[in-house]
């Protein structure tokens, strides 16, 4: 018995369908439910990819309600990955209940040994979750297997009913529940995995003989179990990942907890994280071991922090790599960036794209930068804007320097060679070159390129008007002062 299982398990094949035809009324949104997003990607994704990571090698999504839409983040997101059979959608063009979409599925799924079903609502579920499903299932041998959780405050959701020998019967929809069902803990997290053939034949036989008049996709659970099949349950390890998203309450507590998960594994794997509630870390973010991330940090994208790193307070990261070692003071807003192992830039600053400061480059508060590298050992310590600029090692920009790169048409590029030193307040009016060792004093407008170690001075020189305050204003304010008597 066992052997003949064994022998049959490597050549099932699984599909998995994704509900997520519905409007989701409760959001109040002009946006498909399953559109909206959880940490930065939206929710639809999250059952697509736990049921790729389940294992499943088509992926047949049920669209109506805004289906353009729906099927295009899905595409956009993850057809780099292989073929296009492995993600596919069925159009439901009228919401008749989740039986009614799996239905349309039919033919999508012909050929597969077992199909796995799972909302497009509930992206707390993850793919280690449902690999249990399908082991548990697959060792039971049995035809239809569902997903289950016990909940505290089980309200909403669809119960399990079970006999007098504990066999599951079939489940209840809590509106079509009496009392006593409703008291029971036991719910459908609307997740089931089944034999192909007989998904089938049981969905011909739901009715629409319920509170809401539509076919529901729960009984099958009876049909099939009463046929005299095999219908099991496995249990939810972790209630908190059953949570659906019917409003936006819901919205922000699932969000919660997929980030409660994120967060745990990082410290798990090696990264601290300071006061870590508030710390916000989308999924496609990675954090290498060692590195530190402080209070209010948030990361998004796909940010790359490496191993010993410092992100420090309030820092806000998108798609920005910082190297082993680097260090980004409180309050670093960064876009695109990348900051080179022992850089270090902020407090206050502000890295826009394709900014790259190399090992040891220093950008410090109050400072712009865009699409500009800064050479190794060079530093812009305090209020500079820098954009479309190319900084030479160990050059020093100084307060105040901004470069002028924009003449209201086009960009230009401003090129300052190595161990350049420039003073404060200069404007570098683009395109410009500055030589090797060069020097700008203080407060200049630099309008054409200055050569390999001269001095460029544009301010009229100082004079002195002697005795100044003698002659002409003490004199003033006296007249005035006899004046206003
Ligand atoms: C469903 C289950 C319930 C379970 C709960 C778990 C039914 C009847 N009930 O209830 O037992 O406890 O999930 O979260 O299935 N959808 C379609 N087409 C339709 C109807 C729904 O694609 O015609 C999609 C929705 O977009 C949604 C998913 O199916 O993503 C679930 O539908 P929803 O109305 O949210 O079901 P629940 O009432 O939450
Ligand atoms: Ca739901």
């Amino acid at each position: 018995m066992t052997e003949t299982t064994h022998t049959t398990e490597g050549t099932r094949r699984l599909a998995a369908v994704v509900l997520a035809a519905g409007e989701g009324t409760r959001m109040r949104s002009e946006r498909a439910k399953v559109l909206h997003e959880v940490l930065g990607r939206p929710m639809v994704r999250y059952p697509v990819e736990a049921a790729r990571r389940a294992g499943a090698d088509r992926v047949v999504v049920v669209v109506g309600h805004q289906q353009e839409a729906v099927a295009g983040v899905l595409r956009g997101a993850l057809e780099e990955e292989g073929p296009d059979d492995r993600l596919v959608f069925v159009e439901q063009p009228e919401r008749r209940g989740t039986a009614d979409a799996v239905r349309r599925t039919a033919e999508a799924v012909a050929g597969f040994d077992e199909v796995l079903i799972l909302c497009g609502d509930t992206p707390a579920l993850d793919g280690a979750s449902l690999r249990g499903l399908v082991d548990a299932h697959r060792e039971a041998d049995a035809t239809l297997t569902l997903l289950a959780a016990r909940l505290d405050e089980p309200a909403g959701y669809g119960r399990v009913l079970r006999g007098e020998s504990g066999a599951v019967e079939g489940v209840v929809e809590h509106r079509d529940a009496t009392e006593a069902q409703r008291a029971i803990p036991e719910v459908n997290t609307g997740v089931y995995l089944a034999r192909r053939d007989a998904l089938f034949e049981a969905l011909e036989r739901v009715g629409s003989d319920n509170a809401q008049g539509e076919l529901y996709l729960p009984d099958v659970v009876a049909l099939t179990a009463a046929e005299g099949r095999r219908v099991r349950t496995h249990a939810l390890s972790d209630p908190e990942l059953v949570l659906g998203v019917n409003d936006r309450v819901q919205l922000a507590r699932v969000e919660e907890v997929v980030l409660a998960r994120r967060r745990e594994a990082l410290m798990r794997a090696g990264v601290t994280l300071q006061q870590p509630d508030t710390v916000r870390i989308e999924p496609d973010v990675a954090v290498d071991a060692d590195a530190v991330i402080g209070p209010g940090v948030q990361l998004h994208g796909r940010t790359h922090v490496g191993a010993g790193a410092r992100v420090e307070a309030g820092c806000v990261l998108e798609d920005t790599v910082v190297g082993p070692g680097a260090r980004l003071m409180p309050y670093v807003v960064a876009d695109g960036a990348r900051v080179e192992a022992g850089a270090s830039a902020g407090p206050f600053a502000h890295l826009r794209t394709r900014t790259v400061l190399r090992e040891g480059a220093r950008v410090g508060n109050f400072v712009e930068t865009k699409k500009t590298t800064m050479a190794p050992g060079s530093k812009a310590n305090h209020l500079a804007y820098l954009g479309d600029a190319e900084v030479g090692r160990g050059t020093n920009v100084g307060a105040g320097t901004i470069t002028c790169n924009y003449d209201g048409i086009s960009k230009h590029r401003t090129e300052i060679e190595d161990e350049v030193f420039i003073g404060s307040d200069v404007q570098l009016v683009a395109p410009v070159r500055l030589g090797r060792r060069a020097t700008i004093a203080a407060g200049a407008t630099i309008t054409r390129d200055v050569p390999a170690g001269a001095l460029a001075l544009t301010r009229v020189s100082q004079t002195h008007k002697d005795d100044y305050d003698e002659r002409y204003r003490r004199p003033r304010e006296e007249a005035k002062r006899g004046s206003d008597r």
